[in-house]
């Protein structure tokens, strides 16, 4: 009984979480900063190898920088952006070359927009980003690469929710071999 509870509630998240690109100014504090990256640090990741760093960008400078490595007005508005970084040398690789950093790291944002819906936060997934720009606003080191930005807020009341447009389960599930 408290497994269906504990997936109700999951599903819950999952199916309200949306991509808001609408915020409100009100700040979001350290404290639940720390709560939601703590999400990510206990990602699973290849060989345990967790091959990421998440910058925090809240200072009104810095974030105008960030800001203007993603070509779109509405990213402005977030109080706060995590960037999440992935360090190629740290993470594992399998026998024949495949880099996993991607793979960790994703898994950990998602974490974070998980864990900042359940807090009652929004956030969007961005990659679309000018890469260059954005390791030189952040002086990333060698070998370290911004992944995702993700802008962390409170949803404007009227942030537009577009309804989820998904594949149907027998369009993505194979049973057995192709
Ligand atoms: C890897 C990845 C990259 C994305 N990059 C962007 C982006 O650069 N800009 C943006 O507005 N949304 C971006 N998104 C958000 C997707 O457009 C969004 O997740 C998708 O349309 C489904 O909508 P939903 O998140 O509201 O359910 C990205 C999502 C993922 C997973």
């Amino acid at each position: 009984m408290k497994q269906i509870n504990a997936y109700a509630d999951f599903y819950e998240l999952v199916n309200n979480r949306y991509s808001c690109r609408k915020y409100s100014d009100e700040p979001v504090s350290r404290d639940k900063i720390l709560d939601i990256i703590n999400a990510a640090r206990l990602a699973p990741s290849a060989c345990n190898k967790q091959p990421w760093q998440f910058v925090v960008v809240d200072t009104p400078e810095l974030h105008d920088e960030v800001a203007k490595c993603y070509d779109r007005n509405w990213m402005k508005f977030a109080p706060v952006y995590i960037i999440a970084c992935g360090n190629h040398a740290e993470a594992w690789h399998r026998a024949d070359g495949k880099d996993h950093t991607d793979i960790d790291v994703a898994i950990a944002v998602e974490h974070i927009c998980l864990a900042a819906s359940a807090l009652g936060f929004e956030t969007c997934w961005v990659c679309n980003f000018d890469e260059k720009m954005l390791s030189a606003a952040l002086n990333m080191p060698e070998g370290m690469e911004p992944i995702a930005i993700i802008p962390l807020g409170y949803r404007m009341p009227d942030s537009a929710v577009a309804p989820k447009n998904r594949k149907e389960m027998d369009q993505i599930v194979k049973w057995g071999k192709y």
